[in-house]
């Protein structure tokens, strides 16, 4: 969806600007897969995409991964609406075991980071060798812990985004590129 990249989308009841183009998102992906492949070319990683809004940008990027890879998916959600509920939901859990495995979680955005630390205490109970984080945003103004995220797209404004992935109550994902609520 979205051939033209200059208007205003509506989703539900709010209207969003265009934020970043599809061609700078797919160009940044791209240079982030071709990172990921050097570092990991002799681990055997296990990347762990993180359901709903993960699964263009993990779509991109893992065909951008030069060696065969195992991946696999959980679903969490912890948002409703506009904002971060601050629970975490786990609506469809780990398959596959990753003790002594070098794992990869496939993030799309890290806003406030209260999915990804509640997820990073279950992974880690889990004995993984190491946990590294990708997110294709990141809202470090909102951000309220210490972690390190290690391959991060686009560092962005505390604005809520849609498109890409990226919904709001789940209309917007299908947009090819990433939209900003209006002002
Ligand atoms: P956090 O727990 O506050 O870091 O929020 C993480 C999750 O909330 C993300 O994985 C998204 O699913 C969702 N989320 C956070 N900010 C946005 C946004 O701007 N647009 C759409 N979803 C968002
Ligand atoms: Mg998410």
């Amino acid at each position: 969806m979205d051939s033209d990249k200059n208007k205003i989308v509506k989703a539900g009841d709010l209207f969003f600007e265009p934020y970043l183009d599809r061609e700078v998102i797919l160009d940044r992906v791209s240079e982030m897969g071709v990172a990921i492949s050097k570092d990991y070319v002799d681990k055997d990683p296990i990347f762990i995409v993180v359901l709903n809004g993960a699964f263009i940008f993990a779509a991109d990027l893992l065909r951008q991964v030069n060696f065969h890879c195992e991946t696999t998916f959980v679903k969490l959600k912890s948002y409703d609406g506009l904002a971060s509920t601050g629970n975490l939901e786990t609506l469809l859990g780990l398959e596959s075991n990753i003790e002594n495995r070098d794992v990869v979680v496939i993030e799309d955005i890290i806003d406030t980071g209260n999915t990804l630390h509640r997820f990073m205490q279950e992974l880690s109970q889990l004995k993984p060798s190491s946990i590294s984080l990708v997110s294709l945003l990141f809202k470090e103004e909102a951000f309220n812990y210490d972690y390190s995220i290690d391959y991060i797209g686009f560092t962005i404004p505390d604005r809520f985004v849609i498109g890409y992935g990226l919904d709001y109550n789940d209309l917007g994902r299908n947009l090819q590129s990433i939209y900003q609520l209006k002002s």
